[in-house]
């Protein structure tokens, strides 16, 4: 496996007569955790889904684990798309469904596994996440925000793929709450050795987690590099990004190296 396991060169992507993603060149590093942020509109989820294979680029070449998904064929990118585990904004889970359901979903759909050891499996997942049997049976509006985001997790990593995507995890919770789907974000990374991408508004979330941040601007990339790099350097669009933003960085930073 090429330690540059998602490569992205001079991408871009046309909807009818805009170009909503500008000639983007990006390097993801394996076992390491990249954010993208940016403002609403600047194309942060076309992005993510041109990586995963939900969309085609219009030029460009993507690669995932060296393999370039732009020219390829269905039947192929289905294969490729196996690799990247997707945890949505909110969870995304089947409400009509219990918990150990909706986490043993992948299961069913891509193994020959019988039901006892698919529950094995799902237990064996939820345990690795900080959940235990009881919440086997219940139904995910029983659960609490927190607690949902690591059921949608869990299902993410049913495959173990080797790279886990996130849109916005942070979104809509409290900053309690926020901070714990952080640690476990950087928990999976460490735990599970998984390369990590994670979309998000949060710049403190960025701090907390990315080695590698990258800040998107209508369609282009402005700036990146890691976090404090961004918020010292001579990138004035960075800087003024981080600013606004209000957080404290600093002590972020500080807390992350301690
Ligand atoms: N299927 C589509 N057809 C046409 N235009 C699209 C399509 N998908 C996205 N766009 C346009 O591309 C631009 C970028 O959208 P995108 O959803 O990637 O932004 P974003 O950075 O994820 O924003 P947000 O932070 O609000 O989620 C927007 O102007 C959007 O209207
Ligand atoms: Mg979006």
């Amino acid at each position: 496996m090429p330690l540059d396991i998602v490569v992205l060169q001079d991408v871009r992507k046309r909807f009818g007569d805009t170009e909503v993603l500008k000639g983007i060149d990006l390097v993801c590093r394996k076992g390491e955790t990249t954010c993208i942020v940016g403002g609403s509109g600047a194309g942060k989820t076309t992005l993510l889904r041109l990586i995963v294979g939900l969309e085609r680029a219009t030029s460009g070449h993507i690669f995932v684990d060296g393999e370039d998904i732009v020219p390829m064929r269905e039947r192929d990118l289905n294969r490729v798309r196996q690799k990247f585990g997707m945890v949505y904004q909110y969870a995304a889970l089947l409400d009509s469904i219990s918990v150990l359901d909706n986490v043993a979903f992948p299961l069913v759909e891509h193994t020959k596994l019988s039901p006892a050891e698919r529950r094995a499996r799902v237990v064996e997942k939820l345990r690795a996440l900080g959940l235990d049997e009881s919440v086997l049976e219940k139904f995910p509006a029983q659960l609490s925000g927190g607690m949902r985001k690591r059921v949608g997790l869990a299902r993410a990593l049913m495959l173990d793929p080797p790279i886990v995507i996130y849109d916005e995890p942070t979104s809509g919770l409290d900053p309690l709450t926020s901070r714990a789907v952080d640690e476990l974000i950087d928990e999976t990374r460490r735990g599970f050795g998984v390369t990590s991408l994670v979309i998000t508004h949060d710049i403190a979330s960025c701090f907390r987690i990315a080695e590698q941040a990258v800040l998107l601007n209508a369609g282009q990339i402005v700036a990146r590099g890691r976090p404090e790099e961004l918020a010292h350097g001579d990138n004035a669009v960075a800087r003024e990004f981080i600013e606004k933003s209000l957080v404290d960085v600093d002590a972020i930073t500080r807390q992350r190296r301690a």
